[in-house]
């Protein structure tokens, strides 16, 4: 039964994010691939500097983005339910640009990189979203 429920959300989620242009399959595949994480409060996700590719999104909960700067970590930004995040190392093939981590208790649902990388191959809408969100993001952490 939890399973259920979780696969419901998981798609909305997903159709949420990255509608444009997703078949039923290409959803099934997701969600197939997708995995549901609890994070304690305070928990590190993503940390900055590691080179792991996978992509997330908040299910439950929020995150908080983190840099580094000489020792001290700034805020960069903060990601409610709905939002996803490690996108750039995957498109970029670059390590974590800021660590995340967890504002509260959340959950994230974790797919694959690699899987989003053939997304964003296959779907020329999906890849523009996605570079138009993450150049957003660069132009604030430039900013700091
Ligand atoms: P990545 O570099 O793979 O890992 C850290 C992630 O934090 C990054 O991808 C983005 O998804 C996210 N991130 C970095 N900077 C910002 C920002 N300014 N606003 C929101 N998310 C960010």
């Amino acid at each position: 039964a939890n399973r259920a429920v979780n696969r419901i959300s998981i798609e909305r989620q997903v159709l949420q994010i990255f509608g444009a242009g997703l078949t039923p399959a290409d959803i099934a595949e997701l969600v197939e691939a997708a995995e549901v994480v609890s994070v304690p409060a305070g928990e590190v996700v993503v940390e900055e500097g590691a080179d792991d590719k996978d992509i997330y999104i908040v299910r439950v909960g929020s995150m908080v983005v983190e840099k580094d700067l000489g020792g001290k970590p700034v805020f960069l930004s903060y990601l409610p339910a709905g939002s996803y995040f490690g996108e750039m190392a995957v498109i970029d093939g670059s390590k974590r640009s800021a660590s995340v981590r967890a504002a509260i208790k959340s959950e994230v649902i974790r797919f694959p990189g690699e899987m989003f990388n053939a997304l964003l191959d296959a779907k020329p809408d999906i890849r523009t979203r996605a570079l138009k969100d993450m150049a957003a993001r660069r132009e604030i952490n430039d900013f700091v």
